[in-house]
């Protein structure tokens, strides 16, 4: 038996026990005389107490991450030494015999409880030992429980975990793909899956009703914070089933999984339209953690003589103990709205005079007394707070308000708890391309709002077209986002018809599943969200890299393994391929 249980599960209560334990040296004090040593395994950290006299000199040679096997006694700290930081801090172990199970290199980098401070190529190299380090073998547990949870209600929920394909055609998530060189038929490529959409579409066809999986991703985009290549979905659709179903599916499984890590289930989710997301705080995932919402001033400045505020639409923000921001601060916010696209920002100072809030501005002297007033008592503004107002188009007024409300606002991931949101009713079109097409919100498989129809005809107002789709919203992050599919051929001829998706285009890319179609599909619709997404919101983490155990770089590299690196000439013989020389020509 290597041992008999694990180092940070003791407690005082243990004194007296007889252990055998195994880990690593997180840390060593060595005086001269007993050596201390700080004992880590996956389950936390204990003291160990090693006399030279009792285990031998050669415990003097031991250093950090050597490998020890430890047999010995737990007591109660001596009076004063108690470590009230630690959960094993009560007592420590006197070795009567150690051994070392292997040596180690020193660490490049410290492997202390967060790795902020250590460059993250540095980090990412050495995963391994990164790995060793308690916040992350506390965010893959987070994780796992995630994992465990999803299944677990799914499979209570009825729903079969089917597994998809990983070399196919192209999806139709929007991303660029990523593609794999076929050897047997050279010059051909499969795609990886951007999502299972189209395969879990085709399980619906194929009778399955309840489908969910734990699926894999591949999408190449540039790399952010809520980004990888690869990612992890929750992914789920149902036959016979509208938007109220899907969300009270994913609602419960999500419920679950928070419920897991936390131990209390949250509420019910609320939910908010689009277009009410949009308008109180400019974004389609608004952070509802924190208010500072945008308020329209269209009346308050009606009448206005003051020009810049003469546009289709006036909106403001009030950030509250703002106002003395120094000038530079405020011309930083200029620029900043300026390059969000906004003509310019207008900024005021709110302060007290004579008990009553004052605006003060070089713009003040152009609006009326009436005005300043009705703006006050808009925003609802208070002395110390600075007002911050954009006019212009209502859609870069409400985009450039909702990012510096975040800018000014935001607080960290890991306050004020998981707000979780559902926004429906998203238009089907986000924007008419330069072309005159609409250019879809989601995928194309969206279905059209039922009231909304006859807009899809000739002349009607297509961006006013709302679809049956939802997004979940969580501290400002989207989480995930589904619909309900159109199953029937005509309609979805009609939505590639606007997209300028011709008919052959349509049978080249998804014919498979227009055929599908042909076959009686039944109504269906789905969801799916970024696992990655909901298990760093858990940890209070703000990049996802924190919560996978082996992700890539910003710049899409693995440090760890080299990826991406060149092959060997043979492998790219075999599948056809030659690699040209950088700004030289194809060869036909
Ligand atoms: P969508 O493209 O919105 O929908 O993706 C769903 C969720 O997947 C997560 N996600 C990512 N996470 C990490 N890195 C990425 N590069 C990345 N891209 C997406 C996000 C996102 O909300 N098939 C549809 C769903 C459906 O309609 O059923 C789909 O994939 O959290």
């Amino acid at each position: 038996m290597m041992r008999t249980g694990n180092a940070g599960t003791l407690r005082g209560e243990d004194a007296g026990a007889a252990v055998m334990l195994a880990g690593w040296v997180a840390a060593r004090r060595d005086h001269g005389g007993v050596v201390f040593f700080d004992l880590r395994d996956g389950s936390g950290i204990v003291q160990v107490v090693a006399d030279p006299e009792v285990v031998g000199e050669a415990v003097h040679r031991i250093g950090r991450e050597w490998v020890l096997r430890i047999e010995g006694s737990v007591r109660a700290r001596p009076d004063g030494t108690v470590n009230p930081e630690l959960p094993t801090g009560e007592v420590e172990v006197a070795a009567a015999a150690l051994e070392v199970l292997n040596e180690s290199e020193p660490p490049p980098f410290p492997l202390t409880e967060r790795g902020d401070d250590v460059d993250e190529v540095l980090r990412l190299r050495h995963r391994y030992l990164d790995l060793r380090r308690p916040s992350m073998q506390a965010n893959l547990r987070v994780r796992a429980a995630v994992n465990q949870a999803l299944r677990r209600s799914m499979s209570e929920q009825d729903f079969v975990e089917v597994e998809t394909p990983m070399l196919i055609a192209s999806t139709p998530e929007g991303a660029r793909d990523f593609v794999v060189p076929s050897r047997l038929s050279p010059g051909e490529f499969y795609a990886l899956p951007q999502s299972p959409q189209l395969f879990k579409q085709l399980l619906m066809v194929g009778g399955l009703e309840r489908y969910f999986q734990i699926a894999r991703c591949l999408r190449d985009e540039d790399l952010r914070a809520d980004r990888q290549f690869e990612f992890m979905q929750y992914d789920a659709e149902m036959s016979f089933a509208d938007a109220e179903d899907v969300m009270a599916v994913v609602g419960e499984a999500v419920g679950a999984a928070i419920e897991a890590v936390t131990g209390a289930r949250p509420g019910p989710v609320s939910r908010m339209t689009w277009h009410e997301a949009m308008e109180r705080f400019g974004s389609d995932k608004p952070d509802v953690r924190f208010g500072m919402e945008l308020v329209d001033l269209g009346e308050v400045f009606a009448q206005t003589g003051f020009r810049a505020f003469q546009a289709p639409a006036v909106k403001g923000i009030c950030v509250p103990g703002e106002g003395e921001a120094s000038r530079s601060t405020v011309d930083a916010l200029v620029e900043r709205a300026k390059s969000l696209g906004a003509a310019g920002l207008v900024w005021m100072r709110v302060r007290e005079v004579e008990g009553t809030p004052v605006l003060e501005s070089p713009v003040v002297k152009f609006l009326s007394e009436a005005e300043q007033t009705a703006l006050i008592a808009a925003l609802g503004a208070a002395p110390g707070d600075l007002v911050l107002i954009v006019a212009g188009e209502r859609r870069v007024a409400n985009h450039v308000l909702g990012v510096l409300r975040l800018d000014l606002g935001r607080p960290p991931v890991n306050e004020g708890g998981l707000q979780l949101l559902w926004v429906v009713d998203f238009p089907l079109f986000e924007a008419i391309a330069p072309d005159g097409r609409p250019v879809p919100a989601h995928h194309p498989f969206t279905m059209p709002h039922p009231d909304d129809l006859a807009m899809l005809d000739e002349g009607g107002d297509l961006l006013a077209v709302r679809s049956q789709a939802y997004d979940l919203v969580c501290n400002g992050w989207e989480l995930g986002s589904g619909s309900v599919r159109i199953h029937a051929p005509a309609l979805q001829q009609r939505i590639f018809a606007l997209l300028g998706i011709g008919a052959e285009e349509a049978q080249a890319r998804f014919g498979f599943l227009l055929d599908a179609f042909r076959f009686g599909a039944p109504p269906h619709a789905g969801f799916a969200f970024g696992i990655d997404r909901l298990v760093a919101l858990l940890a209070g983490e703000e990049n996802i890299r924190e919560v996978i155990a082996f992700p890539k770089t910003q710049s899409g590299a693995d440090p760890l393994t080299g990826a991406p690196g060149p092959i060997d000439p043979g492998q790219l013989a075999e599948l056809g391929l030659a690699i040209r020389a950088r700004g030289t020509p194809p060869r036909r």
